[in-house]
């Protein structure tokens, strides 16, 4: 056996998101999201479910707490609800909301976790919605508007900023395969959502700076890593396009303040434009204090005429599936973040999302024995330190997720927690998985 050490400063988190957990909907002034509306309309999620009480860790969030305590975890990555802050998006602000979030904050800090907030994980007010959401450029202000709201009523209790999670879910799988809410399916209004998310994370970041807040800030960008099937030109540029969808799409305006060229005329050819005003580019390259990256998977492609967005195909070439049918891939990991150095440079890097989702079942003593999940958890914890190894600035890891939640258009059945939510009696039971984080965690490493 050997032992492979991780950095003490190393920071270990687990996430969740405020409508994945929280329930409590239509309490403490909440305003609707809309995710409420979306999950409330037939057919749009698995068996129908809804985030009404998700968790509820609305009101069981000490509970949330001491579980993160005792796992021994430096930091927590959690995020606000807008519309608890403002029920209608923008106008007056809801000192209910406010409160809620500072009695989570204080929980946090008095157990010595750092708080890491992510201020857009999806619930966009309705009434903003309403007004056309994303694709209406007043909707960037409304954002900036709330997003200077929490960082001067939190100042000084939150270590790390998040602006955005996940862009291309909030603008591609929500606008353009209609995945998610608010579920549409056009490619240039996703393609103007996106750009627009993009320029409100800019506005975001000069505001937090304007305003001297303390902390850091950055945002977080799903990445993948897909590999062309053989070396055949057509494949490398099919797998090419696969993959700048997630990465390069996001990644090279936030840091370089362009958007990738082969990409935007393949976009244009399909009709989607991107809606740039003067100065936008600019504001989206603000620069950052890290990057934040969720990782799940990836997988091999290959040329296809005709076959999705990019005249693409995903190859099956075996490996192990997740039951959400994702590939577990731990060596994209280790390719995608060498890349992000490579083509982005020292920034450094917090992995903000991984983790893995089997069908667990509860013991009669409440345990689970989630073999697979320590598995999957494992094999990328050791890509990580191979990261680590090789220079790349991985500075932490946050494991999604803490609690099995609601897992968007697949509801409560798909689940992710390292702890078991029992959804009939609102109990939570942490998982075997749970225990090998928390031995990693105090032994500062793992054993191979
Ligand atoms: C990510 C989301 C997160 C969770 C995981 C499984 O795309 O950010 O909320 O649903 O997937």
């Amino acid at each position: 056996m050997a032992k492979l050490v991780f950095p003490s400063d190393f920071v270990w988190g687990t996430a969740t998101a405020s409508y994945q957990i929280e329930g409590a909907v239509r309490e403490g002034g909440r305003g609707p999201s809309i995710w409420d509306t979306f999950s409330h309309t037939p057919g749009k999620v698995a068996n129908n479910d809804n985030g009404d009480v998700a968790c509820d860790s609305y009101h069981r969030y000490e509970e949330d707490v001491a579980l993160l305590k005792k796992l021994g975890v430096n930091a927590y990555r959690f995020s606000i609800a807008w519309p608890r802050i403002f029920p209608k998006g923008t106008g007056q602000v809801n000192p209910e909301g406010l409160d809620y979030y500072h009695r989570v904050l204080d929980a946090l800090i008095a157990s010595g976790i750092e708080p890491c907030v992510t201020l857009y994980h999806w619930d966009l007010p309705q009434a903003l919605q309403d007004k056309g959401g994303w694709a209406n450029r007043e909707t960037i202000d409304a954002f900036v508007n709330y997003a200077e709201t929490v960082f001067k009523a939190f100042d000084g209790k939150v270590k790390q900023w998040i602006t955005f999670n996940e862009t291309w879910c909030v603008s591609f799988l929500s606008n353009y395969l209609g995945v998610h809410a608010p579920g549409y399916t056009d490619l240039g209004l996703a393609v103007k959502v996106a750009h627009h998310c993009l320029v409100a994370h800019g506005e975001a970041v000069k505001k937090f700076r304007a305003l001297g807040i303390r902390g850091e800030i950055g945002t977080t960008h799903n990445l993948n890593w897909i590999e062309p099937y053989s070396t055949r030109k057509e494949d490398v540029e099919a797998a090419r396009r696969m993959r700048a969808w997630n990465n390069e799409w996001f990644m090279e305006p936030t840091f370089k303040g362009t958007y990738p060229a082969f990409m935007v005329d393949w976009f244009r050819a399909k009709g989607a434009e991107i809606p740039i005003r003067a100065g936008d580019m600019e504001t989206i390259a603000q620069p950052i204090d890290f990057i934040g990256v969720n990782y799940y998977s990836g997988g091999f492609g290959r040329y296809k005429q005709g076959a999705g967005l990019f005249d693409g195909e995903e190859v099956q070439i075996g490996f192990d599936k997740t039951f959400m049918d994702w590939n577990v891939y731990p060596d994209g990991l280790y390719k995608v973040l060498s890349w992000v150095r490579e083509e982005y440079g020292d920034t450094p890097i917090y992995i903000t999302e991984n983790g893995a989702c089997y069908e667990d079942e509860l013991t009669e003593d409440k345990r689970v024995h989630d073999a697979k999940r320590i598995d999957y958890f494992r094999k990328h914890f050791i890509q990580c330190h191979r990261l680590i190894e090789s220079g790349v600035p991985l500075k932490g890891y946050f494991a999604w997720s803490l609690l099995d939640n609601f897992e968007w258009a697949e509801g409560y059945r798909k689940r992710f927690g390292i702890v078991y939510t029992d959804y009939n009696t609102l109990e939570r039971h942490p998982k075997d998985s749970y225990y090998f984080i928390r031995d990693v965690i105090a032994s500062g490493g793992l054993e191979v």
